[in-house]
């Protein structure tokens, strides 16, 4: 293994020895390539430079206390990679080559995989390129699929710790009917000034209400968001969301404790209500939420009134992290392990 210092990694970027590939020619992907070069040539009229095709995922392996290595639910991500395919009329990678390309990408790079006890882990990151030229807007005829793994530390500042988030009216990042359902690159592009917003104010993350009204809460940066109030766990439901593989995992997590479980509309007056809440995703894994600000309309939600998470966000954390460690029962069958 790497000599790093593991427990200090920011969630950033640090080069490892290999990067699989795989192209998309003729109508049909070629053979999986290792690849050690972190550049990519390509064509200076490729679709995914002008037009926006392009998709990504992201998901995590984890170095586990029994010795082995494990992956969450990666034929989820593999699920969304084809919605969004779908969605920008991009060539569906198979769910068996995602796997595949998964695995070896972990193996290839064990030596990068952060211990158990650092709190780190191998953030991995698919990415599907429009390869060829088109001037007009039409989908490119060549595609690349790739894989790269970085290790990274946490997400937000201090880990599993509240943090304080702001809503922004100034920008929204998707509209009802574009393209928030999908794990686009463009998206993330629209959500930019919010966040460097959100950020110069003093917060950890800015949070969107939906387009078209402003009035009903929809996510937080790169995370969906839930609260939680007489034992329910409510999160919304809009058509300008990423579906969160870790929301729909928190969500089973919640009902198997004997929790209710609502995924509906939330208006932004709701926040008052809830005893706890939290932004989450594979980055931000569970991320409580001290306070939600509306600096507009002069309102500021406090959830957490010590500062601390709350109980049952502590214990839905500590469930999927278990699962994901392999320290926890997997009864959904969540994790596979890519290295014995
Ligand atoms: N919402 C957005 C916009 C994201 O980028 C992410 C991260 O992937 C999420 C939510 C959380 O999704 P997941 O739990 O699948 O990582
Ligand atoms: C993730 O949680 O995987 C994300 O996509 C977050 C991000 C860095 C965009």
């Amino acid at each position: 293994m790497k000599n790093l210092d593991w427990s200090k990694l920011p969630f950033g970027y640090i080069p490892t020895d290999y990067n699989v590939r795989c192209y998309y020619r003729d109508g049909k992907w070629g053979e999986v390539e290792v690849c050690s070069d972190e550049y990519i040539k390509m064509h200076m009229a490729a679709t995914c430079l002008h037009y926006g095709q392009e998709a990504f995922e992201g998901l995590k392996a984890y170095r586990c206390p029994d010795g082995k290595v494990r992956v969450f639910r990666m034929d989820e991500n593999a699920a969304r990679l084809q919605s969004t395919c779908r969605g920008i009329l991009m060539p569906e990678v198979p769910t068996e080559l995602f796997e595949e390309m998964v695995t070896k990408v972990v193996r290839l790079n064990q030596d990068y995989i952060p211990t158990y006890e650092s709190g780190a882990t191998l953030y991995i990151r698919p990415l599907l390129v429009g390869m060829s030229a088109q001037v007009g807007v039409h989908p490119a005829s060549e595609y690349l699929f790739m894989i790269f793994v970085t290790p990274v530390g946490p997400y937000f500042k201090g880990g599993f710790s509240t943090n304080p988030y702001v809503i922004i009216r100034e920008f929204d990042r998707s509209a009802p009917l574009g393209t928030g359902i999908y794990k686009v690159g463009g998206n993330y592009a629209a959500s930019l000034r919010a966040n460097k917003m959100a950020h110069d104010l003093g917060y950890a993350c800015e949070f969107y209400l939906d387009a078209k009204e402003k009035k009903y809460m929809d996510e937080c940066g790169a995370a969906n968001f839930f609260g939680i109030k007489d034992n329910t766990y409510v999160t919304p439901k809009s058509t300008s969301i990423l579906p969160s593989i870790t929301n729909k995992s928190l969500m089973q997590l919640a009902e198997d404790m004997g929790m209710k479980v609502e995924r509906r509309q939330i208006p932004e007056d709701e926040l008052a209500t809830f005893e706890e809440a939290g932004a989450c995703g594979t980055a931000a894994v569970i991320s409580p939420i001290s306070k939600i600000d509306d600096l507009e309309n002069k309102k500021s939600y406090v959830i957490s009134k010590d500062g601390k998470p709350g109980p049952i966000s502590t214990k839905l954390y500590n469930k999927l992290r278990g699962i994901q460690y392999g320290t926890e029962p997997d009864i959904h069958n969540w994790t596979k392990v890519v290295i014995e």
